[in-house]
């Protein structure tokens, strides 16, 4: 971090007003993980002076309602996962999807610093997006390329793709012989082979794989890094169709060292897959998503390693008000007040993520305390019962996802209690955090203050 960055957090810090309950800037450096683009786009109507000021921006962020990501717990996270590994088995983060919500550069800069060696992505911008940023590390692009205007953004960013088909090859090697690629230099570009083992998605049918293989080093300028393949089941309790992808690969790998291709890497496991802690499944190369974020795939996972959850979504209370027994709450009056109330409404809503099928079974925290939220969830703002709470001005910050502790303990809830709520998986709500929502990054710890 630069000098004039941490100049800037400490200012913030130290203006941050505290008695209101919010968290404990204090002791943390902070750092904003919205791109300096992005800003600009906020601050396009902002008087000059005030627009240009980077500690403005930083306060306005967590005005209304923020996804806070705790680097630390992501570095934790990407050090516990290394620890399930066998020497020499390399580690990619995989940020697709703005890391799973939680701002994909500085989601990388951390999982590298923390020792992954690779960054994983689904989109040929995620990956540049990565790059302008000034990660030099090497990216795999996950999902397939499909055009040749991407395969020469691919070689010019150094991005490198995975190929799935016949025919994806055969517009590589056509993009290749394009005006654009002959600019560029000589030096090859890495490709990366899917086999399909049992997924039914992407992928080379692994029977295939030998022919696959010499069909791509028949082409000039592309170069075998990796034949991977990727697995459906391995949060299953039962192993048994895991087992026959593993064998699928494992045969289709044979055959191409039977015929002399040797692929300079294998790579199969995702998180679930890592955490199962079995060497044989960890060829060369891991590639963990949901863990890196401090989730487990399923409960049964859970043994194996410490994972600590990095993402909290905060919002502010905007009023607080007294309403008289038999008052209709928000949409469609689906509440209406038994008794004489307080409510709270808080400046978080379906448009910045959370989910709208919550309503009236959302609970959000306050200083270690559950409050249930009341009503439809409208678009920008949603009401909460504050009947219980001795104090409760504008301004405080309650929590919907994340820790919260007070004077009566902690409390917590996680994407993955959402998940079972709404009969879906945690990854689904890690990604369902809006780009309205500002993402700020907190090393030094994430907490409420009491
Ligand atoms: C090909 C591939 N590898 C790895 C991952 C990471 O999976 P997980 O989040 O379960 O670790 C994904 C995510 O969907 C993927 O598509």
């Amino acid at each position: 971090m630069t000098g004039q960055r941490l100049e800037s957090l400490s200012a913030m810090t130290e203006a941050e007003p505290q008695a209101d309950g919010s968290i404990a800037l204090s002791s943390s450096e902070i750092l904003s993980s919205v791109p300096s683009d992005n800003l600009g786009r906020h601050s396009a109507r902002l008087s000059p002076d005030k627009g240009n000021s980077e500690n403005y921006h930083q306060r306005l962020q967590q005005e209304r309602a923020w996804v806070e990501v705790d680097l630390d717990a992501i570095a934790h996270n990407v050090r516990e996962l290394l620890s399930l590994l066998q020497p020499g088995t390399a580690l990619m983060a995989v940020v697709k999807a703005d890391a799973y919500g939680h701002g994909a550069v500085t989601v990388a800069q951390t999982a590298l610093a923390a020792g992954a060696t690779w960054l994983g992505v689904a989109t040929v911008i995620e990956g540049i997006e990565l790059r302008q940023a000034g990660i030099s590390d090497p990216i795999l692009l996950l999902g397939a390329a499909q055009s040749a205007l991407e395969v020469e953004a691919l070689a010019q960013w150094q991005i490198q793709p995975t190929l799935s088909s016949t025919s994806q090859l055969q517009m590589f090697a056509a993009a290749i012989q394009g005006k654009a690629w002959q600019a560029l230099d000589e030096t090859p570009l890495p490709i990366h082979i899917i086999l399909e083992t049992g997924m039914g998605r992407l992928g080379i049918p692994w029977q295939m794989a030998s022919d696959f293989v010499s069909q791509v080093q028949a082409i000039p300028r592309l170069t075998i890094a990796s034949v991977y393949s990727h697995l459906a089941t391995a949060d299953d309790p039962d192993p048994t169709v895991m087992r026959q992808q593993q064998q699928n690969y494992e045969a289709a790998i044979a055959a191409l060292q039977a015929q002399g291709l040797t692929p300079p890497r294998l790579h199969l496991a995702n998180s679930a897959a890592i955490l199962l802690q079995d060497p044989s499944l960890q060829y060369d190369m891991v590639r963990a998503g949901l863990a890196i974020y401090g989730l487990y795939p399923e409960p049964h996972l859970q043994a194996q390693a410490e994972l600590r959850p990095a993402l909290q979504i905060r919002a502010r209370i905007t009023q607080v008000k007294t309403v008289a027994a038999g008052s209709g709450i928000s949409y469609g009056h689906r509440f209406i007040a038994p008794k004489e109330m307080t409510i709270a409404v808080v400046g978080i809503g379906y448009a910045d993520g959370v989910p709208r099928n919550l309503s009236t079974r959302l609970e959000v925290m306050s200083r270690g305390q559950r409050l249930p939220q009341l009503g439809s969830i409208t678009m920008d703002q949603i009401m909460v019962d504050v009947s219980e709470v001795a104090e409760i001005e504008p301004g405080a910050i309650v929590t919907l996802l994340g820790s919260s502790t007070g004077a009566q303990g902690t409390q917590h809830i996680g994407a993955d209690d959402w998940a079972r709520m709404l009969g879906t998986i945690s990854w689904e709500v890690l990604c369902g955090f809006k780009h309205r929502l500002p993402r700020v990054s907190l090393l030094g710890g994430s907490h409420e203050k009491p």
